[in-house]
């Protein structure tokens, strides 16, 4: 096909798209879209690269602030869209008590298939959508890591922070990961194999449109798609919300309390407590 023809559609296709914020987002739930990002973002994969420095720093962040009721025994976690179980896995060999849970079925398959390869230790996955999920028991330390909470508008997010404050144990911490600097808006053409393809098994060519609106912190990715064996296209749109924390702080119910924790080129983290009084440190001291 000539490329200029296929921009053409593509470019058309964009232009057509009228989806507002949150209208579509991304298909989490279907069985091909979860395979394949599985794929390309499993932790050989390079987009998402080693748990460890996350491990760290999350323990870190319990031995300063956390209040464990079994003394120095490691904390219990629950890893909320766990994806295929990087972290889970990695805490879990710390000594943690572990759930992962995440709506993707190929990313729990693959998250059972590592831990029960590599793992004698406490360690579970569930299949579940994070928003209506019931542990069923309380945690140590509940984490939203790879700054998926930008993937929530803001009233689903505050509808979750308190629903997963409930689930923690007494001086038990919430952490959040939120995602760093808004991207540039840009235009990107990918010719087939240029890149492992979230949106087809087959060829396909695909234009991504991202648009920033700076004053609300609201991104729009589109992706519009030729897949060469129906030569069809279709568009997939992402938003995603990058709050800064005092937004976060301002979901927050009145009984809870957070710090920020910084650390030189890493995402900032939330740390919320459930009860505050039990934080033994300043936030400043962590993580630096
Ligand atoms: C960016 S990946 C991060 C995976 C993992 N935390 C990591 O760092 O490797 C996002 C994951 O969130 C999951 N996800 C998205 N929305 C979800 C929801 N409502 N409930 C459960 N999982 C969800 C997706 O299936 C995907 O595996």
């Amino acid at each position: 096909m000539d490329d200029r023809l296929i921009q053409g559609r593509l470019s058309t296709a964009l232009q057509a798209c009228t989806d507002g914020a949150w209208e579509r987002r991304f298909p989490w739930g279907d069985a091909g879209f979860a395979r394949r990002f599985v794929r390309v973002t499993d932790e050989d994969a390079q987009w998402w690269g080693p748990p460890e420095p996350d491990v760290s720093r999350i323990l870190d962040i319990w031995s300063h602030w956390g209040r464990n009721a079994g003394g120095d025994n490691p904390p219990s976690v629950l890893d909320l869209a766990c994806g295929a179980g990087r972290h889970a896995i990695a805490l879990a060999w710390t000594g943690c008590d572990v759930i992962g849970v995440d709506v993707g079925g190929p990313a729990i398959d693959r998250a059972v298939e590592k831990a029960n390869r590599r793992l004698g230790g406490e360690i579970g996955f569930v299949e579940a959508d994070i928003e209506t999920y019931d542990p069923g028991r309380k945690f140590d330390l509940i984490q939203l890591l790879s700054g998926q909470c930008s993937d929530f508008p803001a009233t689903e997010l505050a509808v979750l922070i308190r629903r997963y404050l409930d689930f923690l144990t007494g001086g038990g911490l919430l952490v959040l990961e939120l995602p760093g600097q808004l991207p540039d808006p840009e235009m990107s053409y990918r010719k087939p194999g240029e890149h492992a393809s979230l949106f087809s098994d087959g060829p396909c060519w695909e234009m991504r449109s991202t648009e920033v609106d700076s004053a609300a912190r609201l991104t729009c990715d589109r992706y519009a798609v030729l897949t060469e064996a129906e030569d069809r296209v279709t568009v997939y749109t992402n938003w995603r919300l990058f709050y800064p924390a005092d937004w976060i702080a301002q979901m927050l119910p009145s009984t809870a309390a957070m710090r920020v924790d910084h650390r030189r080129s890493r995402p900032d983290w939330c740390v919320i407590s459930n009860s505050p009084g039990n934080q033994k440190q300043s936030a400043e001291g962590v993580g630096r």
